[in-house]
C-alpha cells in the first residue's frame, strides 16, 4: 500500500497538494469542489490587511495611506471586496463543509491592528494561517535589516495572538534567504511557502497603461523554489512547501525530492481544470511504486544539499562550469 499522507506544521494531510491562495478558494463552495477533486488541503483567497483595517475603521481603501497602487489594482481585477465577516463565515461554512484542513490567508505588510482579526480566524476554526507578507521596499534609505526585522515583528505579533500553526509565504527576493528564514522560523512560523509569484506588471502601449500579464505561472517558473527548498531543507526546522511552476506530477515528486512537506498549486488548475489533482497524485503514486516507496518520507529530502549524491550542484563551481564555454 502506498501512503500518501503528508505532515504540515503537525497538521495531517491525506495527500501534500495543497491548493494554493486564488480565486477557487473564494468560497466554501469553492473549498468543497476543491476537497472533492482531491486536494490534501485548501489556503483561503487572501484578505488583505487593508481590508481588514478599511473595515474595522470603516476607511476607504483607495483612500487608505498604506494602500499600494499595485494592491489596489490587484484588488480589483480578482474582485477582491469580500469585508471581514464574511471572511470568518467561509472559514466556518468551509470547516463545516470538508474534512480537509482550511487554511486562511492574509496578505500584509504590516504588524498593525489588523492582527488582531487572527484570533477571529482561529476562533471560527481555521487550521492555519498563512501569512503572504508582501513587502516591497522602494526607500533607497530604509535599511535592509529594518526591512527583515519587520516581516518578523508581524509574525511574533500574529504568533501572540493565535496557538494555531503559521506559515509565511514570501518572494523570492532577498539578500540572504537562509537568513530570512532562520528569522521566520525564529519568531514562531512553523511553515515557509517558497515563493510568492508577484504581480506580473506590463504596459500597455495602446491606452499608457500599466496592466497585468501572465496571471498564470509556466512550469519553467519552478527551479528558484526547488533550489531554495533544496537548501533549506532541515536548516529552516519547520515545514516547507514549494510553490510556484508546480503543473504535473513530475514537479511535486521533485519538490519532495529537494525537501518539501508539501506543495501548493493553482495555475495548473486554471489550465488544466481540477482533475489535474488526480492526474498529479495518481502521478505520485506510481512514481513511489516504481522506486520501491511506500511512504514521503523514504524520500523526502534525498536531493537536498543536505542528502545530495551531487553536493556540488550547489556549489558556485558548478555554476561556473554551466556558463563558461556556453555561447
Ligand atoms: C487568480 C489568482 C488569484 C490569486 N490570489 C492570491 C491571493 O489572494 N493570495 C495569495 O497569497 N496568492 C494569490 N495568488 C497566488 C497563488 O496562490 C500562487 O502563489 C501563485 O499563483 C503561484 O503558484 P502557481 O504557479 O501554482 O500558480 C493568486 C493567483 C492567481 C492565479
Amino acid at each position: 500500500m502506498i501512503n500518501l499522507s503528508a505532515n504540515y506544521m503537525g497538521i495531517n494531510l491525506k495527500n501534500p497538494i495543497i491548493v494554493s491562495s486564488c480565486s477557487l478558494s473564494h468560497s466554501a463552495e469553492g473549498v468543497k469542489r476543491l476537497a472533492d477533486a482531491g486536494a490534501g488541503a485548501v489556503v483561503l483567497k487572501s484578505m488583505f490587511e487593508e481590508q481588514i483595517l478599511a473595515d474595522v475603521n470603516k476607511l476607504e481603501l483607495e483612500s487608505s495611506a498604506m494602500a499600494h497602487p499595485e494592491e489596489i489594482d490587484y484588488l480589483r481585477q480578482m474582485g477582491m471586496s469580500q469585508k471581514s465577516d464574511e471572511y470568518l463565515k467561509i472559514i466556518e461554512k468551509s470547516k463545516e463543509t470538508v474534512d480537509i484542513p482550511v487554511i486562511a490567508s492574509v496578505n500584509c505588510i504590516s504588524d498593525s491592528s489588523w492582527t488582531d482579526y487572527a484570533k477571529y480566524i482561529e476562533a471560527v476554526g481555521a487550521d492555519a494561517l498563512e501569512l503572504n507578507i508582501a513587502l516591497m521596499p522602494k526607500d533607497p534609505k530604509e535599511d535592509p535589516n529594518v526591512i527583515e526585522k519587520k516581516i518578523f515583528k508581524i509574525i511574533e505579533v500574529v504568533k501572540h495572538n493565535i496557538n494555531i500553526p503559521v506559515a509565511v509565504k514570501l518572494g523570492p527576493y532577498f539578500t540572504s534567504m537562509t537568513r530570512v528564514a532562520e528569522g521566520i522560523r525564529k519568531s514562531g512560523a512553523s511553515g515557509l511557502v517558497l515563493f510568492n509569484r508577484f504581480y506580473q506588471p506590463d504596459i500597455d502601449i495602446d491606452t499608457f497603461e500599466f496592466q497585468s500579464k501572465n496571471r498564470y505561472s509556466s512550469p519553467s517558473e519552478m527551479s528558484h523554489s526547488l533550489r531554495w527548498i533544496a537548501i533549506l531543507f532541515e536548516k529552516f526546522g519547520g515545514s516547507l512547501v514549494g510553490n510556484t511552476g508546480i503543473h504535473d506530477g513530475e514537479a511535486v515528486v521533485k519538490q519532495l525530492l529537494a525537501g518539501a512537506s508539501a506543495v501548493e498549486l493553482c495555475s495548473a488548475l486554471y489550465i488544466n481544470g481540477l482533475g489535474q489533482i488526480e492526474v498529479m497524485l495518481s502521478f505520485l503514486e506510481k512514481w513511489m511504486r516504481k522506486n520501491g516507496y511506500r511512504d514521503i518520507d523514504e524520500f523526502r529530502g534525498k536531493i537536498s544539499q543536505k542528502n545530495a549524491l551531487q553536493p556540488e550542484y550547489f556549489e558556485r563551481q558548478q555554476y561556473i562550469r554551466a556558463l563558461v564555454g556556453v555561447d
